[in-house]
């Protein structure tokens, strides 16, 4: 279920996308760990999915790009379908031979990670990790290649011409994160799926690049999903949000009107639980403590998946609840909003 307005050239839309988890050597049942979801986002916007640790987020990111493990997970069911300017037609990344996954990789849609330390290669120079990229997708001489890697070293505010030849160890933290989002972006794609990219990094250099995520999103009308666990960032950087909770979205909507009136009892306990946000956010409700944590169990079919920690539970939410539109563009998982 998508809302608002979906531009015609330049969008990827997720539809019912459910990927399942089997555990290892048969101990215990499958799980649903991408479940039913529902998401868009149009060139040039940022769609935050946000949700605490363990709730299926990057798995979600990884199934996009189809790069979620094949021996223990397999796409159930959905589409996940992306239009970019020049293609000739849209694609469902669900549907494409796995021949040809890696000519939508990195050209079309991107992905970077939370940890630069362990996606960056640490005995290979940053320039020629750089180039490889772009030799997986370009037949172009290396003179020309190491231009292209230097112009975008220099969008992300780094020096290319004297880092290219440096190995990741010779680079800070938020320079080897701005690297790897260089190397995401060297293909041009129309999409980046960035997870947690500044969880790894302190305040000031997260800000550092989250100002350059927003920078890349403007110059390059990027179409941006940004997965995160802080809703105070989202609330900073997204047009709108995708609650996720246990593998499903509980709510979604414009970030200004998720912020102001939050509908979802996970949304309002997010909410509360972040003390930065400025009072003018703070929602209009009491304030909820909820306890507990997430676990596997939460991902159980036949009940909602908050069942567990929602101060409003009754037996009426031991059933599967659809996510539904509660009003123009504001999209509830719950039975009692
Ligand atoms: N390769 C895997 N094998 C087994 N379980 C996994 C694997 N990847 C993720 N999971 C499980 O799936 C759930 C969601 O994980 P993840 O997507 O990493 O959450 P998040 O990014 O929101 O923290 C967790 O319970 C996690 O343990
Ligand atoms: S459906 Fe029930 S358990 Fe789920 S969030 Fe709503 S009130 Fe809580
Ligand atoms: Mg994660």
């Amino acid at each position: 279920m998508a809302y608002g307005g979906k531009t015609k050239t330049m969008n990827l839309e997720i539809k019912d996308l459910t990927v399942r988890l089997y555990p290892k050597k048969n101990a215990g049942r499958h799980i649903n760990v991408v479940d039913s979801v529902d998401l868009y986002v149009n060139g040039g916007e940022i769609a935050a999915v946000v949700g605490e640790s363990g709730s299926g987020k990057s798995f979600l990111g990884l199934s996009i790009m189809r790069l979620n493990p094949p021996d223990v997970s397999e796409v159930v069911s959905g589409s996940v379908k992306i239009k970019c300017p020049g293609e000739k037609e849209e694609l469902d990344i669900m549907r494409l031979n796995p021949k040809n996954l890696p000519s939508v990789r990195g050209r079309l849609v991107s992905i970077v990670f939370q940890d630069p330390n362990t996606s960056l290669n640490p005995v290979i120079k940053i320039g020629e990790q750089i180039t490889e990229a772009i030799f997986a997708h370009k037949k172009i001489g290396k003179p020309e290649a190491k231009e292209i890697a230097i112009s975008y070293l220099n969008r992300m505010n780094i020096d290319g011409k004297a880092r290219f030849n440096a190995y990741p160890h010779e680079l800070s933290g938020g320079m080897r994160q701005r690297v790897m989002i260089a190397m995401a972006m060297v293909l041009n794609p129309c999409f980046l799926i960035a997870d947690e990219p500044t969880t790894a990094l302190d305040v000031t250099t997260s800000l550092q690049v989250l100002s350059l995520i927003e920078k890349i999103k403007l110059e390059s009308n990027l179409g941006i999903i940004f997965i995160t666990h802080d809703l105070s960032i989202a609330k900073n950087i997204s047009d709108k949000i995708y609650v996720f909770y246990a593998g499903q979205v509980m709510e979604c909507g414009k970030t200004e009107e998720i912020m102001d009136n939050p509908l979802h009892p996970y949304t309002v306990s997010l909410i509360n639980s972040v003390p930065s946000l400025p009072a003018d956010y703070m929602p209009k409700q009491k304030l909820f403590t909820i306890p507990g944590y997430l676990t596997k169990d939460d991902f159980t079919e036949g009940k909602c998946r908050f069942y567990s920690r929602c101060f409003k539970r009754d037996n009426n939410c031991l059933k599967n609840i659809p996510l539904n539109e509660i009003s123009r563009g504001m999209f509830a998982r719950c039975i009692k909003v």
